[in-house]
């Protein structure tokens, strides 16, 4: 099937003049050296604009010191480490002493760098959290950091939802994505490692009393992608190919009203500009999301309808409206009895940048599963029981949320046909600040005078 996909995807971009690869996925940036490295440091943070890896570890922590000094320390800490993880190092240089456990736990030894990014983001709660100025610093929360508002059919689970900090691991190896986060949730609560137990949490006594922790995790969420050649567009659970459109992308999105309109530069609508704080110059904000998918009914559903939830062919990834998969989508096509080809309610015409006022984000989401769970589907067959707990962990970067995601998904969320088969059951919101320079660490910006 996926063989007929390539041919059928191929030969009908040719129709249309195009190449078949996907210029964002395929633009391996030429700085990523042969052993797998990224820089670390650099004008925006890596992991953003990185082509995508083959695998993910969100996590997201929540903040249990009351003190700025502690938050401080622990960001320089976690900058030395990622700066030293990213190039395939262990998180600290490990000494040879048996009477303490070791500075790393040491899985990810002899892997190299498998192309690690640690980006780093700071949620609402480091501003303001049950409306008290915790640390001072409500007056720097960037208006573009807004709490995400109840959008219809969010069935969010705080288990999954919000958080102080959060930091993106990816890499083209589950194993060494894993390894960065936990050594940094380590380094966050330090008596996590001496008593093998969960960080010391606010108002618990530790039986161990060992130091504080300055930060706890409060969820994670793994995720992965196939690992298609790296100029194909991978496909999600769904088995669409997932990517095609997004910032950067040379081809025309889409024709709306007679005009052919295209996907906007990062510059445009990725980074922070002048707009924004210093400390978020050449950052962006992340809004992360735990979609999980009715997979058992999506496949009881016939090809036809599938095509039409989304907007495009499955195998090939071409508009309805035809051409290959980098075509435009013809906005304004109709059949021969009037209606739309591409329909109102299909995806792709809801998270169309026309239908949107011109609002775009990018996507660098992953499919997570998470195995079986009970659950109640909230849509006709209403089915109840074991299903999949697996889905998209949808990650978006943006210039400013309320004219990205919160614009786009408002109308989407009302009147996609796609949500007859997803639930949004996670959410987060991150400022993610701008690149690290050599000597500085993240966010240095922010606390200088705090
Ligand atoms: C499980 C949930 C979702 C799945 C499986 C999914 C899948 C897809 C697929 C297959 C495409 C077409 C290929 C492409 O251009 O990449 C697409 C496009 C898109 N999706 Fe989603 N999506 C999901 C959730 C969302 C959400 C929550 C948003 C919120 C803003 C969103 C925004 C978009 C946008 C903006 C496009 C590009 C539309 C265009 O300009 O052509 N998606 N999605």
């Amino acid at each position: 099937m996926l063989a007929a996909s390539a041919l059928t995807g191929r030969a009908a971009a040719q129709g249309a003049g195009l190449s078949e690869s996907n210029p964002a996925s395929s633009a391996v940036a030429g700085s990523i050296d042969s052993d797998g490295k990224v820089p670390f440091h650099g004008v925006h943070q890596a992991g953003i604009d990185t082509p995508q890896q083959t695998h993910v570890l969100f996590a997201s922590f929540d903040l249990v010191t009351d003190k700025v000094p502690d938050i401080v320390q622990l960001l320089r800490d976690w900058t030395e480490a990622a700066a030293r993880m990213t190039a395939g190092q262990t998180a600290e240089a490990l000494t040879p002493d048996p009477s303490v456990p070791p500075a790393d736990s040491g899985e990810a030894i002899g892997l190299g760098p498998r192309r690690l990014t640690l980006t780093f983001g700071f949620g609402p709660g480091l501003f303001e959290k049950d409306g008290k100025d915790r640390y001072g610093l409500r007056a720097r929360r960037p208006a573009a950091l807004v709490d995400l508002p109840r959008f219809n059919g969010d069935q969010l689970d705080p288990g999954h939802t919000g958080g102080d900090l959060c930091v993106q691991a990816c890499a083209d190896d589950s194993a060494v994505a894993f390894h960065a986060i936990r050594q940094l949730a380590r380094m966050a609560a330090p008596n996590d490692a001496a008593n093998g137990y969960g960080g010391k949490q606010a108002g618990v006594a530790d039986p161990y009393d060992a130091k504080p922790g300055v930060a706890v995790l409060r969820w994670i969420q793994a995720g992965f992608l196939p690992d298609s050649p790296p100029d194909e567009t991978p496909r999600n659970l769904l088995g669409f190919k997932d990517g095609t459109q997004n910032p950067g992308s040379p081809y025309p999105a889409e024709r709306a009203d007679g005009k052919l309109i295209g996907n906007g530069s990062f510059a445009d609508v990725v980074w922070v500009g002048g707009e924004g704080p210093a400390w978020m110059q050449n950052g962006s904000y992340l809004v992360v999301r735990r979609i999980r998918i009715a997979l058992q009914h999506w496949d009881n559903v016939e090809l036809d309808f599938q095509e039409q939830v989304i907007g495009r062919k499955k195998l090939s990834g071409a508009p309805l409206t035809g051409g290959g998969e980098f075509s435009p989508l013809d906005l304004d096509a109709a059949d021969k009895d009037g209606n739309p080809v591409i329909g109102d309610n299909a995806h792709v015409r809801l998270g169309a940048a026309s239908s949107n006022g011109g609002a775009r984000i990018l996507r660098r989401g992953y499919s997570y599963n998470d195995g079986l769970a009970m659950i109640a589907e909230r849509w006709p067959p209403w089915r109840q029981g074991l299903e999949y707990e697996a889905g998209l962990l949808f990650i978006a970067y943006q210039r400013d949320p309320r004219t990205g995601f919160i614009k786009i998904f408002e109308k989407m969320s009302k009147l996609d046909l796609l949500n007859q088969f997803t639930t949004h059951i996670g959410s987060g919101v991150f400022a993610c600040p701008g690149g690290i320079g050599k000597d500085e660490f993240v966010g240095q910006k922010l606390f200088q005078t705090v």
